[in-house]
């Protein structure tokens, strides 16, 4: 029987701080004006010294699990898409399993830059399609504003923090992701990139000293590549789905720029109100930008059951990709255990788990600390 991949949850988290242009305009050269004429931009969530890329994608995907009333046991697969990872490793993701209490899950992060969650949705869907895997929390998060340089005004009007989740589940039903399209030109990385701080270029005091760790644009050489993929990327795949334009009830593109908004509504021939656009209140979130956009739609009764709705978006890499989901969540199980279990308690014991494994970790370490693996005494070096 053919598998069919079903959005059946979705959360966002938010820092409380916003910074609005008015804020900026006290600590680098610009105006209200200038950026909301340039960008649509007003303000933007900046994370405060307790949220991290990790916290608010366990925020997120939190509300997405009780949205779906699947509980943190039942995921099989955790993809956080990111642009600002923890660490180089371990991946952001077994950091949001330890703290879900995801038991069965597998993770791993996902850098596609801010067309991530886009990737990582394709991937998911690819993977329920298979068989292989049966329930998939897909997460954007990012605290940017720890890699944006601050004194940049080109740059640090234009990001801001946050996470968007979804729940993917296997149904035959037909509908949920429809179509995916993934897309890259390596030939562009040099347009948006953050130098220093991987293997090329590792850290040290010229790299700190010469900005390098901080994120590095051509803006307008962005703008040019956003505004000609936007546009192709939708029709395509909407193409490959089936379907034609006309079929499209929403269209959420990644959240960079109101005129390359725009530009894409004219290019497609859709009128404006069919995009949704919230970046006036968050910036660029990067790879969150597209869930936070579907979240606060779905909460205003945009989206009605059984929609259309095609998902766009571009970033460094280049990148570029787009998806069609058909939103028909109606195919959750009638009773779930997870729907009865106090979720708060639920949680808890996820952390009292954690601790104990830390615990019997360092036990281990006492007792085996002299031995390798296979009991044996480590050569000593002469
Ligand atoms: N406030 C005031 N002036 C600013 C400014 C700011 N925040 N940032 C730049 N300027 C100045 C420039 O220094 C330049 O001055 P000059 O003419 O004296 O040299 C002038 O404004 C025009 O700058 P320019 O870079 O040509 O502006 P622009 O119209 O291209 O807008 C961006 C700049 C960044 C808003 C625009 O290029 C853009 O949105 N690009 C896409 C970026 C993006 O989406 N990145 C993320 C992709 S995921």
């Amino acid at each position: 029987m053919e598998r069919y991949a079903h959005i059946t949850g979705w959360g966002m988290a938010l820092p409380d701080r916003v910074v609005t242009n008015a804020e900026l305009s006290r600590t680098v050269d610009t105006t209200d004006e200038w950026i909301v004429s340039r960008t649509g931009i007003r303000e933007r969530r900046v994370a405060d010294g307790h949220d991290t890329t990790a916290s608010l994608a366990v925020s997120a995907a939190r509300a997405a699990l009780e949205c779906a009333d699947v509980s943190p046991r039942q995921i099989d697969l955790i993809i956080v898409a990111t642009s600002t990872p923890e660490h180089l490793f371990p991946a952001t993701a077994c950091l949001v399993q330890d703290a879900l209490g995801a038991i069965n899950a597998g993770g791993f992060d996902l850098s596609a830059a801010c067309t991530g969650f886009i990737y990582a949705l394709g991937v998911a869907a690819d993977a329920i399609r298979s068989g292989t895997q049966q329930n998939v929390l897909v997460i954007g998060s990012e605290t940017l504003s720890r890699v944006v340089n601050w004194k940049d005004r080109g740059t640090c009007i234009l990001f801001g923090d946050g996470a968007g989740a979804f729940v993917l589940q296997a149904s035959t039903v037909p509908g949920g992701v429809l179509s995916s399209l993934m897309r890259s030109d390596g030939s562009g990385s040099h347009s948006l990139v953050i130098p220093a701080g991987g293997s090329r270029l590792p850290a040290s005091f010229d790299t700190v000293r010469n900005n390098q760790h901080y994120i590095q644009m051509d803006g307008k050489e962005v703008y040019r590549f956003a505004t000609r993929v936007m546009a192709s990327a939708a029709r395509e795949v909407v193409q490959d789905a089936g379907l034609t334009l006309d079929d499209i009830a929403l269209v959420v593109p990644h959240q960079a720029n109101r005129r390359i908004i725009e530009s894409a509504a004219r290019s497609l021939n859709l009128p404006e109100d069919r995009f949704v656009v919230n970046l006036d209140r968050y910036g660029n979130t990067s790879t969150a930008s597209i869930p936070i956009a579907i979240c606060e739609a779905v909460a205003a009764g945009r989206v009605r059951p059984n929609d259309l709705i095609v998902l766009v978006g571009f970033g460094a890499g280049l990148t570029w990709g787009a998806a069609v989901v058909q939103w028909n969540v109606t195919i959750r199980p009638e009773v779930s255990a997870w729907h009865r279990l106090n979720r708060r308690a639920v949680y808890r014991l996820s952390r009292v788990r954690s601790a104990l494994r830390r615990g019997l970790r360092r036990v281990e370490g006492v007792v085996f600390g002299q031995q390798s693996p296979e009991g044996q005494e480590p050569p000593r070096r002469s």
